[in-house]
């Protein structure tokens, strides 16, 4: 039976990236998101490559509705092996610290770090049975790195990699790798980056950061899937946090 690749949160940037690069290794693919006709574009586009993936149409801002969806993806593959988490959209911007609010962060917090503890819940019994099994979850940097005027994402965002990183040392020794990929780059393909360069969302804090191509960072999951060395991968590396003198 082939392994299967969950992608929740997949659109032209890195989640169509992450399915081509777990999908060449042969996993068959799940494509989570809210737009149907932009998965089956997905779907369509992979296929022409010789990659199984099917569409799952929900919205990721709902944790309760996470089993569900799990069990919709399950009732289709038969299992998920990986899980990738990294869903954004224009909802979530950032906010400058000074300007924000507590509606602000209620809104930020099930998408970006609700759902994402559910749907570890959902997939741990599954894995825990296996012995085998693995989260990768996606982050902005300033979830790693404060900066000025990027707030609102980063605090929520840091909360779910603290989460991570419990995570990755409680499942150590039992063949589940939990993992996080820290992406201080616009990511080429995405449509957070085409609106970035159109001058929607753009500041001069992220301006400073570089284009990464996501077939890159999806080279960084495959690695940190296959070895399971770190709990974190920053990308670009040179912006990875010193560990501190001890
Ligand atoms: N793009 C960048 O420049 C950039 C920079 C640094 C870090 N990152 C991080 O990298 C990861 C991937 O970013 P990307 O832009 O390359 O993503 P992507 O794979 O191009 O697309 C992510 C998809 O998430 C979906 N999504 C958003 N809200 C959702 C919701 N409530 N429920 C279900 N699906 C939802 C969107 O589709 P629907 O709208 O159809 O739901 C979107 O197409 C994210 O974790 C992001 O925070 C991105």
């Amino acid at each position: 039976m082939s392994k299967v690749i969950a992608v929740f949160g997949a659109g032209t940037g890195l989640g169509v990236s992450v399915a081509r690069r777990f999908g060449r290794e042969g996993f068959q693919v799940a494509l989570v998101a809210r737009r149907k006709d932009r998965l089956d574009a997905l779907v369509e586009q992979l296929a022409g490559e010789g990659i199984e993936a099917a569409a799952f149409s929900a919205d990721l801002s709902e944790p309760a509705e996470v089993p569900a969806l799990v069990a919709a993806v399950r009732d289709r593959f038969g299992r998920i092996d990986v899980l990738e988490y990294g869903p954004i959209g224009f909802e979530q911007n950032f906010t400058p610290a000074a300007e924000l609010d507590a509606a602000t962060l209620e809104g930020l917090i099930p998408l970006l770090l609700l759902t994402p503890v559910e749907v570890v819940r959902a997939v741990l019994p599954e894995w825990t049975e296996r012995g085998d099994g693995a989260f990768l979850l996606t982050q902005g940097y300033s979830a790693v790195q404060p900066m000025p005027h990027l707030s609102g994402i980063g605090p929520v965002m840091s909360a779910a990699r603290n989460y991570l990183y419990s995570l990755n040392g409680e499942l150590a020794d039992t063949g589940i790798y939990a993992g996080t990929l820290s992406i201080a780059a616009s990511i080429a393909r995405s449509e957070m980056a085409e609106a970035a360069t159109a001058g929607a969302a753009a500041s001069e804090s992220l301006a400073a950061f570089p284009v990464v191509d996501p077939d890159d960072l999806a080279e960084h999951y495959w690695d940190m899937y296959t070895k399971r060395d770190r709990v974190e991968q920053v990308h670009p590396e040179s912006l990875a946090p010193q560990p501190t003198a001890g």
